[in-house]
């Protein structure tokens, strides 16, 4: 199966095939749109209330960053507890505690109710300080873990080769293989008769008088009551341009020379954090390793990435192989916790995104919340994670900043554009943002040393692209959008891709 990046991730081994269904149909309650762990969840959760669904995706499912995840399925996330208290206050941390065992407890039931075999297995998380300075930040998660009653002990011991200073143990994590968990999930929507339809991208959309209407690149004309965007921030240009900030981060999987004493995960809380889990796959063991994010197009030498995290690696573990090497985008919010519900101003809209570095648990969340609200039933936790809220004091500094952050990108992006004579002065299989004779192009030469020169403005809002050597893709810096070395969307908002330019 494909997926947004050009170093294969571990999980796709996963076999393509035509994942449409045949149907008639052009009405529908709900349409969903991006088929990765929310929408195929939710698909499946609003099928079986009864509801007629339409899933799409302009690619295959899978393709975005579920098929890139590390998938943790974790009871904790990147906002900790104790930051979570203090900015929305006890009870609300106690919900999303409460929530968030619920949302395991559910993926734990879809793999029991349609035997799905996908490597699922629980364990422990270790969370660590790798110095003592950072041991108050780690009492400090223990402390809200205990007052909120998330299992968690100090731990004397890491079952991971790691230096650490202090360790705490937190009960009652999950990992499994996410793309077979999805595609087991798509298949029990598919076999109760639910519509897809894949590789079909919308040319247009309306949404009038509380009715969706939109064509797909076949030439259809769908309809429905509401729709979906389970496409991390939605199309085109909206206030989650502004709240929600594209990272990516790097990936290794390495199959271990010796079978660990147990499976676990943990990470540090240096920011970036690092972590690791071990996975199993039959007799085999897996460490996979993560780690050294930054902020989409914010790095220039991507593929250092890489070699920081399998240098890590090198030093504390024992492997035979590299088996799979790939980078991933994550979407994190403007206050820690993300937006999962109804759009603000348009009724029928639905969107969900924000996870942070944890999108199998927020993933799933969301079929916990919006099924509910389409039944017209607001919840404590619809209220929590609504679209609308109003943010936080303490969350105003990092909205300002990733706002400041991409206005930048707008300006200066354009000002630094490396001038070259002839187009041979861009390195084979590289890519460039270079100005020639008066223009700003995307240039990337490929092995034979053939041009593919692209306009480098973003079609989104006007930002200049950068390359990403690491994954040979278009990144651009202001709202993550992404593009293929022809110029092809990968990833939205955008809602189209880079514009060839002939340079004759
Ligand atoms: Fe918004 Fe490119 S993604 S300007």
């Amino acid at each position: 199966m494909k997926r947004d990046g050009s170093n294969e991730s571990f999980w796709q081994t996963v076999e393509e095939q035509n994942f449409s269904t045949d149907f008639s149909d052009l009405e529908f309650d709900t349409i969903i749109v991006g088929a990765g762990i929310t929408g195929v969840t939710l698909a499946k959760e609003l099928q079986d209330r009864g509801l007629k669904c339409l899933l799409l995706d302009k690619e295959n499912p899978g393709f975005g960053t579920t098929g890139g995840t590390t998938a943790h399925i974790n009871n904790f996330y990147d906002a900790s507890y104790d930051e979570i208290m203090h900015k929305f206050g006890e009870e609300s941390a106690r919900l999303l505690v409460k929530s968030t065992k619920d949302t395991l407890d559910y993926i734990k039931k879809n793999v029991l109710k349609y035997s799905i075999d996908c490597d699922f297995s629980t364990c422990n998380f270790f969370l660590f300080s790798a110095e003592d300075k950072q041991n108050e930040k780690l009492d400090s998660i223990l402390a809200a873990h205990q007052q909120l009653d998330v299992k968690t002990t100090p731990s004397a011991t890491l079952p991971f080769n790691l230096p650490f200073a202090k360790a705490i143990r937190i009960e009652g994590q999950a990992q499994f293989h996410p793309l077979k968990y999805l595609i087991r999930l798509l298949d029990a929507y598919k076999q109760a008769g639910g519509a897809i339809l894949t590789n079909q991208s919308i040319v247009e959309y309306q949404n009038q008088e509380n009715e969706i209407r939109l064509k797909t690149s076949d030439e259809r004309i769908f309809t429905a009551k509401n729709i979906i965007w389970a496409t991390h921030i939605p199309p085109g240009k909206n206030r989650f341009d502004l709240l929600v900030a594209p990272y990516r981060s790097y990936v290794l999987t390495l199959k271990l020379r010796n079978p660990p004493e147990i499976l676990a995960q943990t990470a540090d809380l240096y920011d970036p954090y690092h972590y690791f889990r071990y996975h199993r796959d039959g007799d085999t063991y897996y460490l996979i390793a993560g780690g050294f994010d930054h902020k989409t197009g914010d790095e220039n030498n991507t593929e250092k990435h890489f070699n920081d995290l399998k240098e890590l690696v090198d030093k504390h573990f024992e492997y035979d192989e590299l088996t799979a090497q790939w980078s991933s985008q994550y979407y994190v919010s403007a206050d820690g916790l993300p937006y999962i519900g109804r759009m603000p101003h348009e009724p029928n809209v639905y969107i969900a995104t924000g996870y942070g570095g944890n999108g199998m648990t927020f993933g799933s969340m969301a079929s916990l919340i919006i099924p509910d609200l389409l039944q017209g039933k607001e919840t404590s936790l619809s209220k929590l994670l609504s679209p609308a809220r109003v943010k936080p004091v303490a969350s105003a500094k990092s909205v300002l900043s990733e706002g400041w952050n991409a206005t930048q990108h707008f300006i200066m992006d354009k000002l630094s554009a490396n001038k070259i004579k002839e187009f041979e002065d861009v390195p084979l299989q590289q890519g460039s943002v270079v100005k020639y004779q008066g223009k700003t192009l995307a240039v990337y030469r490929d092995e034979h040393g053939d041009l593919y020169c692209l306009s480098s403005i973003c079609p989104h809002m006007g930002c200049t692209v950068s390359w990403n050597a690491a994954e040979k893709s278009w990144d651009c810096p202001c709202h993550g959008s992404r593009f293929d070395i022809e110029g092809k969307l990968l990833n939205g908002p955008a809602v189209s891709g880079l514009s060839r330019v002939d340079t004759y």
